[in-house]
């Protein structure tokens, strides 16, 4: 495994995670709620920060893939625009308070088309938690209600994100260079 630059320490994160549970639970008031989370990269991030919350909560994952040539995806890490769901919820979110959590908002086409897929369950009431926001790419204009850390333009793995499926078991948020 190659030596990679740490942007985001695993104290930072576990500081701020605790910081995003805390407001969540305060913005909650008490209310049940379920987290969704954005496979695969969300998974660990969704993991820590549910177990800051201190509300009635339950969770449940999508998966969301780009059209397109798989092997150009995973060198040209643009998302090409398309995207499509490969794994919906397991139950209805109507009348439920929806906290999406995904890995990061970059150009904000996936969070576009997985908003307005959730919205189309009449939930009654939805926010999203990101852990990582990169604005200076976005190409739709989108925001999540809760995020982790703002991030410069540099392509980041670890804590859940990957490059072609690896170093998603890294403990800290590391810039990966040459992409
Ligand atoms: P968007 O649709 O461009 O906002 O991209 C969101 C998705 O792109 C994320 O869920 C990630 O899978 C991927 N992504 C964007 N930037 C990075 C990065 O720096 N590292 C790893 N994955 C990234
Ligand atoms: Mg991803």
């Amino acid at each position: 495994m190659p030596e990679l630059e740490v942007l985001i320490t695993r104290e930072q994160i576990a500081g701020r995670v605790a910081e995003l549970g805390a407001q969540i639970t305060a913005d909650l008031a008490g209310q049940p709620v379920i987290f969704v989370g954005v496979l695969k990269g969300a998974a660990v991030f969704l993991s820590d920060l549910v177990r800051q919350v201190q509300l009635d909560a339950t969770f449940d994952f999508i998966g969301v893939a780009s059209y397109g040539n798989q092997a150009q995806q995973e060198k040209v890490w643009d998302s090409t625009g398309e995207v499509r769901l490969t794994k919906d919820v397991d139950r209805s979110l109507r009348d439920k308070n929806v906290i999406l959590v995904e890995d990061i908002l970059d150009t904000g086409l996936t969070l576009t088309f997985i908003k307005r897929l959730l919205l189309g369950h009449q939930p009654k009431s939805f926010r999203v938690a990101v852990l990582l926001d990169k604005p200076s790419r976005r190409k739709l204009a989108v925001e999540a209600d809760y995020v982790g850390f703002m991030i410069p333009d540099k392509f980041v793995v670890g804590y859940g994100l990957d490059y072609a499926e690896q170093f998603r078991n890294l403990a800290d948020v590391c810039v990966l260079p040459d992409v």
